[in-house]
């Protein structure tokens, strides 16, 4: 196994790259070394701030770099597909932000690069790698909960968005299903396996930027499971998860993306286990870890968030939204 470190490149100098470059300063292993904006002053107060080694005012500049191992992406949804398959025609393994792109076809183009390339290509979903959720994990392989039947789970905020914010903006991939309710969705399809839901249907309120500021979905999968998932930009919830099984159920809080205590149930709802533990890195900690453990074992995707299932829940995505009339840049209307 090699031991040298991974030298990382974080591309782009937004809210998450910078919570990005403090979870690498905490990651064995990792060399932050390079840092792109598509400003060079961007580039160079953030690479001061963090202690980046190089400092790039493209990212195409940074990709270019044969010193650069792996790439982390940290732009608005939009530009995933664009970024991502610049920096893996350079070589790069990739580490690209939720939600891996706007939408099926573009995901798509995005794994078919990855493959063509042979290169390493991760989403960024963070509950996949958190400690607590891989224990609730076992617990249910354990049949802990009995067979499995209905999933809850909420990922919901209320914040006085710019009306320029990336967040609600749809000509950088705004809305809260993109933005947030990928966690439930993606969460719910974990449970089960990474199977994809046989009926799925959502509504959302379009809000006054145009996209969705808040919605909710049922999906159906084999057998009958339902997951009832619900996301929002300006509405704040409880924001944790529940898995109901025919022996007891698990809850997950608070929040259940990043749980720091997870509670087993018996069908009395009766305790039977709680498991609490802090979370490192604010979640951004462990995807690091999981990239650096797969290229070690040179791996090219990772078995707890395969390329195929980030499809499949873009794909889910697509079939939820499509209903709405909202489309994204690059969409027919
Ligand atoms: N995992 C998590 O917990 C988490 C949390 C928040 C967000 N995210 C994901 O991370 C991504 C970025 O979110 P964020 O909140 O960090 O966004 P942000 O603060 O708006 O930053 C996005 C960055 O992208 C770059 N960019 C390139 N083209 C741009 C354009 N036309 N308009 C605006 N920015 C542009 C900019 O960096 P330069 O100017 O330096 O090029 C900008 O700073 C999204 O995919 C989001 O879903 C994940």
């Amino acid at each position: 196994m090699n031991h040298e470190p991974l030298r990382w490149g974080i591309l782009s100098t937004g809210h998450i790259s910078q919570k990005f470059a403090r979870a690498l300063q905490l990651a064995e292993g990792a060399e932050l070394y390079a840092v792109a904006s598509r400003t060079q002053e961007k580039a160079e107060a953030f690479a001061a701030a963090h202690g980046v080694t190089k400092a790039y005012g493209s990212y195409e500049a940074m990709a270019a770099d044969p010193a650069v191992d792996v790439i982390y992406i940290g732009t608005p949804h939009v530009f995933h597909l664009e970024n991502a398959v610049m920096c893996m025609r350079a070589g790069k393994a990739v580490l690209c932000e939720k939600a891996l792109t706007i939408n099926a076809r573009e995901a798509e183009e995005m794994i078919r690069v990855a493959r063509e390339e042979g290169v390493f290509l991760m989403e960024a979903m963070i509950p996949r790698h958190v400690p607590l959720i891989r224990r609730m994990m076992q617990w249910l392989q354990e049949g802990r909960i009995g067979e499995v039947r209905m999933i809850r789970a909420a990922r919901c905020l209320r914040r006085d968005f710019a009306d320029d914010a990336r967040q609600v903006k749809r000509e950088l991939g705004g809305g809260s299903l993109l933005d947030l309710g990928v966690y439930p969705i993606s969460f719910a399809s974990m449970v089960m396996g990474g199977s994809e839901p046989e009926e799925t249907m959502g509504t959302a309120y379009i809000g006054r930027w145009g996209t969705d500021e808040q919605g909710a979905a049922l999906l159906r999968y084999a057998g009958g499971v339902i997951a009832d998932v619900s996301f929002a930009l300006r509405t704040e919830t409880v924001n944790d998860a529940y898995i109901f099984g025919t022996e007891g159920y698990i809850h997950l809080e608070k929040i259940f993306a990043v749980p720091e205590k997870i509670t087993l149930y018996d069908k009395e709802q009766k305790v039977v286990e709680v498991i609490e533990e802090k979370i490192k890195g604010e979640g951004l900690y462990y995807e690091a870890l999981e990239v650096m453990r797969c290229l070690r074992a040179g791996l090219t995707e990772s078995p707890y968030m395969p390329l195929d299932e980030s499809l499949q829940i873009m794909r889910t995505m697509d079939r939820i939204r499509q209903p709405w009339g909202l489309t994204y840049p690059g969409e027919k209307a």
